[in-house]
């Protein structure tokens, strides 16, 4: 079966299998440094296989942070960094370390900073303030600072970097015309809004060197009124395979309805009512990239069946989330086709998921703050 088989990326690594660990983000000790509890959680689950695990996402901006999770800002983080590049790798699969900036959706209160993006225009979420507008300066810092990061990630040990475009980070933001109202090379036309995202793209290659693996996640296409069209989104992909990426992870609900991450989540309710495309994105980028760089589906994989269904739609290679938060040994359950015994939700039982699933403490209050998103046994 093709899943099992494996993957060579255009950097000449190769992935044992077509399985990722999705990026999971977690906790981390206020300095951005990674706890005991999220080495545990990522060494366990890489255990059951996996032929690339991507972390958590780390800021490179202490002004970007959007929660207290792991950072790739500075030198302090090497030795954290490379502490969770080992942990990743224990059982022989390849480690990514992903990297973002929160941009408008930023945490003052963790940055202790006004929040700054590419525009003057506040995140459609419940409560947001209004940022400020980057300055020309600030924004050629932000691509140093994600240079930087993937300096660092290449020290620590790590095989490569995803970069995070995708789920309304400052990336995102400079992408989307609902976020990015500039008239400088940053902003205005598409080809304008792709600037951001691809010299954050070249900088991070430059970093890496030919032979690491560079990724980026992107959202495919925005449900919001007035927000870019999965055509404005081939012509990213199209864009970041002639700068000869190793992957483009497709950032999806699930990968079949096409639904993308909206930017106010509802957790607790039905899901938002989202414009869907007619062509799937999976499909769509695809064929745009036509083999130049992988493409990477997510969303919705819980059996062997989703994950070859996902392949079939075009993907070379599926990133697995949620099924692998609730049953640590997923891989190797669905390796050996003993599916029927995945476990299908979190404990009823509070008490038992941190213990028993090594789910760091902190983890486990945010996935039950969100009763909808994670299923309960
Ligand atoms: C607890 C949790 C944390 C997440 N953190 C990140 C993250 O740091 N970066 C990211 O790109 N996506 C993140 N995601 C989204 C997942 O990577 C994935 O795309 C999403 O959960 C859909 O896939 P699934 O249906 O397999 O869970 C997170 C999801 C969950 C459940």
């Amino acid at each position: 079966m093709v899943v099992w088989s494996p993957f060579r990326f255009n950097s000449g690594q190769q992935a044992a299998n077509r399985f990722a660990m999705a990026p999971l983000t977690d906790a981390s000790h206020q300095d951005g440094t990674v706890t005991e509890h999220e080495l545990e959680f990522v060494r366990r689950r890489a255990a059951s296989g996996f032929g690339l695990t991507v972390s958590s996402a780390a800021y490179v901006e202490n002004d970007g942070r959007s929660w207290q999770g792991i950072g790739a800002a500075h030198q302090g983080h090497l030795s954290s960094l490379q502490r969770l590049a080992d942990a990743m790798r224990a059982a022989g699969g390849l480690a990514i370390l992903q990297i973002y900036d929160g941009g408008r959706i930023a945490r003052p209160e963790l940055t202790g900073q006004r929040l700054r993006a590419p525009s003057a225009v506040a995140s459609l979420r419940p409560g947001a303030s209004t940022p400020r507008a980057m300055t020309a300066d600030e924004i050629d810092g932000l691509i140093a600072s994600f240079r930087r990061a993937a300096s660092l990630a290449r020290q620590a040990g790590f095989d490569g970097v995803e970069i995070h475009g995708a789920n309304h980070y400052a990336i995102h933001q400079f992408f989307s015309p609902r976020a990015n109202h500039r008239d400088d090379k940053w902003g205005g036309t598409l080809a304008k809004r792709m600037n951001f995202p691809l010299a954050v793209a070249q900088a991070v290659r430059d970093a890496l060197g030919p032979k690491l693996i560079a990724g980026f996640r992107v959202t495919p296409l925005e449900s919001e009124p007035g927000g870019y069209t999965l055509d404005d989104a081939k012509l990213l992909c199209n864009e970041l395979a002639r700068l000869n990426l190793d992957y483009v992870s497709v950032s999806l609900d699930d990968y079949r309805n096409s639904r993308p991450v909206g930017e106010t989540r509802v957790y607790n309710g039905p899901p938002e009512k989202t414009y869907t495309p007619p062509e799937n994105p999976v499909t769509a980028f695809a064929r745009v990239i036509a083999g130049r760089s992988a493409v990477m589906a997510s969303g919705g994989i819980k059996t062997c069946k989703d994950a070859e269904g996902a392949l079939e739609k075009g993907a070379d290679l599926v990133a697995v989330g949620r099924a692998v938060v609730v049953d640590p040994e997923w891989l190797a359950k669905v390796r050996s086709r003993n599916e029927t015994s995945i476990l299908a939700g979190l404990p009823k039982q509070e008490a038992e998921i941190a213990g028993t699933l090594s789910i760091p403490p902190r983890m486990v209050d945010y996935l039950l703050s969100r009763p909808g998103w994670i299923p309960r046994l």
